[in-house]
């Protein structure tokens, strides 16, 4: 019988979802000695992961229970075959992208402060100056600019996978102008290869990056992507912190450039000391995008369908590393 390990701090209502005909081991922190399992359901938690898996023997097949699995290949290395959970994390990652996008169009930060300080009627003026140096248009308006609209706007997708597809759909009401980018170019809807993103860079009011972290995609926006985009470019970046080199972003927002929404940063944690808190212009969350109720049953539910193909002896279809430890893959 297979024998899958699980972390011990996954509620048994959700455990008892995988598949029959599987023999399950829960695996704790606090592991000792040697244990032999084919599988391994992987927490999203990198103490818990650190600590059991040099207690495991035999793992054939890894099942993480985030859509990411960067963080995990430097731990077990590039010849065990690893499954995300795709798709689990799809609609509370395109609701973080949507929202932190409107968070910075409406103001939202600037007036939370004024009212804080119970100053919302006198200085929402204030806003029109803020207005005047992302955008870059100092005319005279009236109404005076006191927040933008999301509406129309040149939206850059960067990743068009199972989360970017849901951005998409999330963005249709807003009918925006969406280009989409993924690593291979395709038709129906058009997608453009990211050989070609320098030359889609110009175009991008909002740049929204959801895409894995890899070689290739380490500091994809750099210096000379950033320099690239229009004045008050929004990049919103969900994937992974290091897919923007944050030195190029932090001059690129002390020079008034640009504005950022990130949920992700590099380093993780971001150090107190570190010079993106006094960055103008950024609206910064701490890696919260997809930690909601829906996150484990939702893993759990992608993972299991994963499982039972596994189990079957169908082809896998969520695999990110295709390892050397199993045949059956898509
Ligand atoms: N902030 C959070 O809490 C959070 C939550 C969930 C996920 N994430 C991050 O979001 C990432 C994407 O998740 P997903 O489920 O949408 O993944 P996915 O379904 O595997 O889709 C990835 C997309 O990225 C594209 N891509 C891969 N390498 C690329 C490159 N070098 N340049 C341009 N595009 C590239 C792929 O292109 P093709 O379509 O051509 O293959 C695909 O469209 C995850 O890897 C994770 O790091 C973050």
């Amino acid at each position: 019988m297979l024998r899958v390990g699980y972390p011990d701090f996954i509620p048994a209502s959700y455990i008892s979802q995988l598949p029959a005909g599987i023999e399950l081991i829960p695996l704790s922190q606090t592991i000792a000695g040697e244990v032999a399992i084919d599988a391994w359901i992987v927490a999203p938690h990198l103490e818990h992961t650190q600590a059991v898996w040099t207690h495991l023997r035999g793992v054939k097949l890894i099942l993480g229970m985030m859509a990411g699995i960067d963080w995990l290949v430097p731990i077990v290395g590039e010849k065990i075959t690893i499954c995300n959970a795709r798709g689990a994390h799809n609609i509370a990652t395109a609701e973080w992208t949507i929202s932190a996008i409107l968070t910075v169009l409406k103001y939202f930060p600037f007036y939370q402060q004024l009212q804080q300080s119970k100053q919302a009627w006198k200085q929402r003026f204030a806003a029109t100056k803020h207005y005047q140096q992302i955008s870059g248009d100092t005319q005279q308006h009236f109404p005076p600019m006191l927040l933008e609209e999301l509406h129309g706007k040149k939206v850059l997708l960067v990743g068009f996978g199972a989360i970017g597809q849901q951005i998409a759909r999330l963005l249709e009401p807003f009918d925006v102008q969406l280009t989409r980018v993924a690593h291979h170019a395709r038709q129906n809807p058009t997608v453009h290869p990211v050989n070609e993103l320098n030359t889609l860079l110009p175009e991008a009011e909002i740049l929204i990056l959801i895409l894995p972290l890899t070689a290739e995609s380490r500091h994809l926006i750099g210096a000379q992507q950033l320099a690239l985009l229009p004045q008050g470019a929004l990049v919103v970046n969900a994937a992974r912190g290091p897919i923007v080199d944050t030195d190029a972003l932090v001059r690129s927002l002390h020079a008034g450039r640009i504005r950022a929404a990130l949920d992700v940063s590099d380093p993780e944690p971001l150090p107190e000391d570190h010079p993106l808190w006094d960055c103008p212009n950024l609206f910064l969350t701490p890696h919260i995008a997809a930690a909601n109720r829906q996150f484990i049953p939702r893993a759990i539910q992608s993972i299991s369908a994963e499982l039972s193909r596994y189990v079957e002896g169908k082809p896998l279809e969520n695999v990110i590393q295709a390892g050397v430890t199993v045949s059956v893959v898509r």
